[in-house]
């Protein structure tokens, strides 16, 4: 089983009980230079902390803040106790400070408890759950119905709160009020945002800047508006299917069966469907062992409308090495309309597993017949992105919030990868 989903309520409630409980301290954001020990030179680390609070605020005080274009820019002096220039800002258009505020309320009593007070998944109660509750910290969500590498769309974050994440302890927020919902929903917005503002700026600092220099402030500017547009985007990626659902045949359900084990599917999956245990398909960006679904279960986490099925194929799931339709390892079909038929019949095959508990006989079937007769397709290594270099963090930190291109991540093992792969079809090949 891929996830042993939350422990019994009460248990939980103890557990958050004893570590503390879920209100956390409200004076200040944890910075990842301290909980991580980055060696990141000591102004570097107070330009950061400067520049985050500008923008994004403090717990008591949450901020989404854009550097305001049409000002002069500043010349004011550096206020005392000030560490950069002041950069011109407004708040973003639609997030004001009072439905932050209450964001911040719904979130320090429904979510931090889990998701920690930065959003770094490290509340008291987080240790004892598996998967563990998201680090937003790194902006990166899995659920999506965007195309992968994109954010969330609003809609996105309205259904993981009121549906939750079936098998895992993300809870279903049925409860909580429209109000609540839409400013909670803002909130993770702002730390989400301020956590890759965040990663953007050690990188810069190591990556760009010598021992003494200042952070250039149009640079800083750049950032925070890159990432405030990104989220703009998402709203408008929405990936729809090009073709219809077709109606679920027996014979969609064979088709589907083939393309799963044509596909790269089987190689992490296996040929039952069931996830395989032992297949090594590397580390989520979140620094985890990937464990590939097992479908028989119908525990799909990102929902289980047809549409979400075809969304989650179609786009992979983001920081995890479920590849996307348009992966070189996956291909699914070679134009646009053919791609969205198979993807409809994979849901199709997928959905039939999940009615069935397990492969129909005669997917089964079609699935062995693929395999016997068919040479699974050689790994491809898509386009590296190359993992950033962080001063004294490990590898597991790196991989866990600073590998932003997950790619660099996932794609890291690949002759681990392409070993086991090879293995697992070895064993299914006629003898
Ligand atoms: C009991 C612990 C728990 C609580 C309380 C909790 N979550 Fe979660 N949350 C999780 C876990 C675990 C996951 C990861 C699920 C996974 O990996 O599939 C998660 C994932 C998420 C995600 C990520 C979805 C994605 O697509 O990646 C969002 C957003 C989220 N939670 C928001 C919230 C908000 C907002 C609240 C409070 C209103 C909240 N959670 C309360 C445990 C919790
Ligand atoms: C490189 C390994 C790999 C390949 C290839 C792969 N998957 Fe996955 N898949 C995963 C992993 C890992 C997960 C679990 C991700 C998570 O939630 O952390 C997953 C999850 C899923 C889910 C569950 C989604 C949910 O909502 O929880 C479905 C459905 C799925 N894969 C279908 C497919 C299909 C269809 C193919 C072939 C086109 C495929 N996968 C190919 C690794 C892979």
């Amino acid at each position: 089983m891929r996830s042993s989903p939350s422990l019994p309520c009460g248990l939980l409630a103890v557990a958050m009980l004893a570590a503390g409980c879920s209100r956390v301290a409200d004076t200040a954001y944890t910075l990842r230079a301290d909980t991580e020990k980055l060696d990141l030179p000591a102004k570097h680390q107070a330009e950061v902390a400067e520049y985050l609070t500008m923008f994004h605020g403090t717990p008591s005080n949450p901020r989404m803040a854009l550097p305001d274009a049409s000002a002069e820019p500043t010349t004011a002096a550096v206020a005392k106790g000030s560490v950069v220039a002041p950069i011109p800002r407004i708040d973003k258009p639609g997030y004001d400070r009072i439905t932050l505020q209450l964001g911040h309320d719904v979130y320090t009593r429904q979510c931090a408890g889990c998701h920690g007070a930065t959003g770094d998944g490290k509340g008291p109660a987080g240790a004892f759950l598996n998967p563990p509750p998201r680090d937003y910290r790194n902006g990166v969500f899995k659920f999506t119905s965007t195309p992968r590498g994109s954010k969330p769309s609003r809609d996105d974050l309205r259904r993981i709160l009121k549906y939750g994440a079936k098998g895992t302890s993300m809870p279903a927020f049925r409860f909580l009020a429209d109000e609540d919902t839409e400013a909670v929903i803002d909130y993770v917005q702002v730390l989400a945002s301020r956590g890759q503002l965040e990663i953007d700026l050690i990188r810069e600092a190591t990556d760009e800047l010598i021992e003494d220099e200042d952070f250039d402030p149009e640079t800083v500017a750049e950032y925070v508006q890159g990432i405030s547009d990104s989220w703009d985007r998402a709203d408008s990626e929405l990936v729809r299917p090009l073709t219809v659902n077709p109606p679920r045949t027996p014979d969609t359900i064979q088709q589907g069966a083939s393309a799963f084990a044509e596909l790269s599917c089987v190689k992490c999956h296996g040929p039952n469907a069931r996830g395989s245990k032992s297949a090594d398909v590397g580390q989520d960006i979140w620094g985890r062992t990937a464990y590939p679904a097992n479908l028989a279960m119908g525990m799909l986490h990102g929902g289980r409308r047809p549409v979400d099925i075809y969304r989650r194929i179609y786009s992979g799931i983001n920081g995890t090495p479920m590849p996307s339709s348009k992966d070189p390892n996956t291909a699914i079909g070679e134009t646009p309309e053919l791609r969205s038929d198979r993807i409809w019949h994979l849901v199709h095959f997928i959905t039939a597993v999940i009615d069935n508990n397990g492969v129909p006989d005669d997917a089964q079937q079609a699935i062995d017949d693929m395999l016997r007769h068919h040479a699974p397709p050689a790994t491809k290594e898509p386009a590296a992105e190359s993992a950033p270099e962080l001063p004294g963090a490990d590898d597991e930190k790196k991989a866990a919030g600073l590998g932003q291109g997950d790619r660099s991540v996932v794609w890291r093992r690949q002759s681990e990868r392409s070993e086991w792969s090879d293995r697992s079809v070895s064993r299914r090949a006629p003898p």
